[in-house]
């Protein structure tokens, strides 16, 4: 059926998921962990490749490139009313240590893949399509996350932070950058979108939980994101000789470290809501050495809930043992760094009806749920009315090398995604 009276068929979208799938290896491939492993750090030369391969694919979809400061690379179908708002899609490339193939990816791939769905069924938009690659989503190499969507978004502080930021080989932002091909003129705020920029953003990705695949749906539709946030924190003590200084002696850097790590564990558990979480993912010692005391320690922890009281009520109990953990042991808390402490962020009603009605008309099942995991939706949702879509993965496997979605599942979300941006795109 015709929708809308527009001269586009949904019934008729067909998905190239052979090539896709093909797009989705090739990319893999840019790596700097051996496969099945993925690992793809901002501004390296792997992530300068996959860089490359995506303009490539946009290019040969007729879109339109056009790249920022930082290196958000945005392609354009233009539509019938250009000077309209326009409807954007995307998500992000980079990819944690050791992860997987999907993550994020989906979101890239699978919106070149709707344009070329939407080109193939007649379809031609009145307001245009952009499709954005972001620049790092994970905060793997700056410590930021959602970098490139923040900085679209209009962080001051975070367009300010960056002309002084460095990674932990002591290479600046700028210049990593720079070595990238961005960062002409080292002023981030031309970065920022303004606020007629696009009416709507949609972003599909893989849902990274287990619910879908559990309960043999198609489709989620979120309506939340979670709030996260973050915190460096450095401990430091004497250090010395592992068996010359004995106990009483000892201000243990490590221990210190040990005891908040367990004390961010009791934390969250104490909050009362199974919906608040709590990680140390990097813990180090120094020097590090087996018969040397650690006389510095540095944790980053990641905690997040769907409510933002109850996380900031963790963040405050963990600065709290910070504190007397560090008198008790006769340690100093050399830093206590809150890197980010984002609010969480509701789809928008519109958005949420429009992939609601597709996935209606191409009868896929749907559930409504929250994202438990943060994405640049959170941050585009600043611009525009927002949307996800998810898409059923492997066990709910994510940010480790098993994580899978299937050709089908994919498809799927491209075929929601498509027709949920031509929807867009006419209204
Ligand atoms: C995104 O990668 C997240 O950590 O939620
Ligand atoms: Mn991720
Ligand atoms: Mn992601
Ligand atoms: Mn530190």
């Amino acid at each position: 059926p015709l929708e809308d009276d527009h001269d586009y068929d949904s019934s008729s979208f067909t998905v190239d998921s052979l090539n896709l799938q093909k797009q989705i290896d090739e990319l893999s491939s840019f790596s700097d962990s051996p496969l099945p492993s993925v690992t793809r750090i901002l501004y390296s030369d792997n992530d300068v490749r996959a860089r490359r391969f995506i303009k490539n694919l946009m290019g040969l979809s007729g879109l339109s490139i056009r790249e920022d400061g930082v290196g958000n690379i945005f392609g354009r179908w233009e539509g019938s009313e250009p000077d309209l708002p326009a409807v954007s899609t995307g998500s992000h490339i980079d990819a944690i240590p050791y992860s997987g193939k999907y993550d994020g990816v989906v979101g890239v791939l699978g919106a070149i893949e709707a344009i070329n769905v939407l080109k193939r069924s007649g379809f031609k938009p009145k307001r245009s399509l952009d499709v954005i690659m972001f620049t790092s989503e994970e905060p793997t190499r700056y410590g930021i996350s959602c970098l490139g969507s923040r900085l679209l978004a209009g962080s001051v502080s975070l367009a300010t932070a960056l002309k002084q930021t460095v990674d932990n080989q002591n290479i600046s932002f700028l210049d990593a950058a720079k070595s990238a091909g961005y960062a002409g003129n080292e002023d981030f705020s031309d970065v920022f979108l303004n606020d007629r920029s696009y009416s709507a953003f949609v972003e599909l990705h893989i849902e990274q939980g287990p619910i879908l695949e559990n309960e043999g749906i198609s489709i989620g539709i979120v309506t939340a994101i979670a709030a996260p946030a973050s915190i460096k924190i450095d401990f430091g003590g004497n250090g010395g000789h592992a068996g010359a200084t004995l106990m009483p002696q000892r201000n243990d850097a490590g221990l210190a470290a040990a005891e908040l790590a367990l004390a961010v564990e009791k934390h969250v558990l104490e909050s009362g809501s199974v919906d608040t979480v709590g990680t140390v993912g990097i813990l180090e010692l120094h020097p590090g050495a087996i018969n040397s005391i650690p006389s510095k320690s540095h944790l980053e922890i990641d905690t997040r809930d769907i409510d933002e009281n109850r996380r900031n009520n963790v963040i405050e109990k963990i600065h709290e043992s910070a504190v007397s953990i560090s008198k008790r042991r006769g340690v100093e808390l050399l830093e206590f760094k809150i890197v980010n402490q984002d609010p969480p962020t509701l789809s928008d009603e519109s958005v949420i009806k429009a992939m609601e009605s597709a996935t209606q008309v191409l009868n896929l099942s749907h559930k409504k749920m929250i994202s438990r995991a943060y994405h640049d939706s959170l941050f585009m949702a600043r611009k525009a009315p927002m949307g996800m879509i998810f898409i059923p993965c492997y066990k709910g496997y994510s940010h480790k090398p098993e994580e899978y979605a299937s050709p089908e599942d994919i498809a799927n979300g491209v075929k929601v995604l498509a027709l949920t941006l031509a929807k867009l795109s006419i209204s």
